[in-house]
């Protein structure tokens, strides 16, 4: 058992008899009962609750009031739940979006500022209901997968560090076809302490060497997997390998011989859709700053760019920053030379290594991109005292592999389009859009 939780019971119990008087009236305060414990069950209780990777379960008032100052801090700062991407810049329509509303935020805030009160039993919701470890989420609705490719066993420590296991697997694909959708689950036993997981294709180039061919699935706990966008045809490539990029986060329990598991759900082949009629997506890393040639002083900060460009029309399916610890920050904007106009798609300004997620836009908010427009990818670095994480101002720091060097990249998911694909998503937003102001009497 990990000390905070020993720590989050010993205070509720301390507590005891405050609690017996926070059923008081409330003077039109938020309480537990009626408002937090329905933020808390649809936005925290997945990782907090015993076994995941929360450390503390939040599942019931005993156990939440205890934590209400830091909730408060930790809320309000948009640090919990984890997930770094800017309100009131760029794209806001996103899958899978765990950023609380600003409404939910304030009610968190004004409750721990009224004396966290419990309010009337009766209020309580009933307790929520988790999907069963150990069981793919999208079975439900597609089945069991396809194809199913595990990581190489590995003993994880019950204590320790943070820890990153990346083996190379042979993928075990003898066909290329399109992927529909995919999803990475953790072993049963090591569910509490595998905090993301990153798979991605190898394939050989001409000279038999192995290369970078795409992102396969990323994982970061709470997730759901990942359906390719109607339409795009992501493909599992033949004859290639996998490699992993694990990280674990000990969390008192011994797991030997721990596999992680991806599977895949392939489109059919009488949907006559494949890489012939449809048009292909692929998830790649884009690069700042060409062959990572870079030095952060001591005490000092840093900027960095990359730039892209498409000789044909495409569009944005997902965006995921990749920094290490003195990255802060990272944007990505779009510059159409056609007609001058430089927009911001996405800003993640608070950034954090421990948590890697992928942003996908919600359909028909994707960006499009015209031929000859350029993509520009921003990082800012604090190496000062004043990045809270940063291990050590004192360090020239360089690009490079090891945590406590600096990293800059995106994982992007494009779908590559042609003139008529082009001119058939942005017709379909127009008129879209135009419906839109039409139903809100132009108020828009
Ligand atoms: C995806 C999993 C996940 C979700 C969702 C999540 N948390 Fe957390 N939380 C963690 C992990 C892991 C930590 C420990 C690492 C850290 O502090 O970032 C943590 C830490 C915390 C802490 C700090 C505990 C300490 O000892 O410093 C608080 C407070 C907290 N979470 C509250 C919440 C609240 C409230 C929500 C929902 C509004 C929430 N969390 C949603 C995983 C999650």
């Amino acid at each position: 058992m990990k000390k905070t939780r020993i720590i989050g019971l010993f205070s509720a119990m301390a507590l005891a008899p405050a609690l017996a008087g926070a059923a008081e009236p409330t003077d039109g305060h938020p309480t537990y009962a009626k408002e937090v414990s329905r933020i808390i069950q649809d936005n925290c209780q997945i990782c907090h609750q015993p076994g995941q990777i929360g450390p503390m379960s939040l599942t019931s008032y005993e156990e939440v009031r205890p934590w209400a100052p830091l909730i408060q801090l930790r809320v309000s700062q948009r640090e919990m739940p984890p997930y770094q991407y800017d309100n009131h810049v760029g794209v806001q329509e996103l899958k899978d979006d765990w950023r609380l509303s600003d409404a939910d935020i304030k009610t968190v805030v004004d409750w721990v500022d009224a004396g966290s009160p419990l309010g009337n039993l009766e209020d309580l919701p009933p307790a929520r209901e988790y999907p069963a470890v150990g069981e793919w989420r999208l079975a439900a609705e597609l089945g069991q997968p396809d194809h199913i490719i595990k990581s190489t066993p590995w003993d994880v420590p019950a204590n320790g560090q943070d820890l990153w296991w990346e083996p190379e697997v042979d993928a075990g694909i003898s066909e290329t076809r399109c992927i529909k959708a995919v999803e990475t689950l953790p072993s049963t036993a090591a569910h509490g302490s595998t905090h993301h997981a990153n798979s991605q294709f190898l394939v050989q180039d001409e000279k038999g060497e192995w290369v970078t061919y795409g992102r396969l699935s990323e994982f970061a706990y709470g997730k759901l997997g990942e359906k390719t966008p109607e339409g795009a045809c992501r493909t599992a490539p033949a004859n290639s390998k996998v490699e992993w990029s694990i990280h674990y986060f000990p969390d008192g329990n011994f797991v030997k011989d721990d596999q992680v598991s991806v599977g895949i759900w392939y489109y059919d082949e009488e949907d006559n859709f494949d890489e012939k009629t449809a048009y292909r997506q692929d998830l790649r890393l884009y690069n700042l700053e060409s062959g990572g040639d870079y030095l952060i002083p001591p005490h000092g900060t840093l900027m960095t760019q990359g730039f892209h460009s498409f000789d044909h029309p495409v569009r944005i399916d997902s965006w995921q920053p990749h920094l290490h610890l003195r990255g802060v920050a990272m944007s990505m904007e779009v510059f159409n030379p056609a007609t001058g106009k430089r927009e911001t798609l996405s800003q993640a300004s608070n950034w954090n290594a421990g948590w890697n997620h992928s942003h996908t836009y919600e359909d028909g908010f994707q960006p499009l991109i015209p031929a000859g427009s350029m993509i520009i990818l921003t990082s800012w670095y604090d190496n000062t005292a004043n990045n809270p994480r940063n291990p050590d101002p004192d360090q020239w720091v360089g690009a490079g592999q090891r945590t406590t060097d600096e990293m800059s990249h995106a994982w992007i998911a494009v779908t590559h389009l042609d003139d008529e694909g082009y001119q058939k998503l942005s017709a379909e937003r127009e008129a879209r859009d135009q419906q839109t102001v039409a139903s809100t009497g132009g108020a828009q």
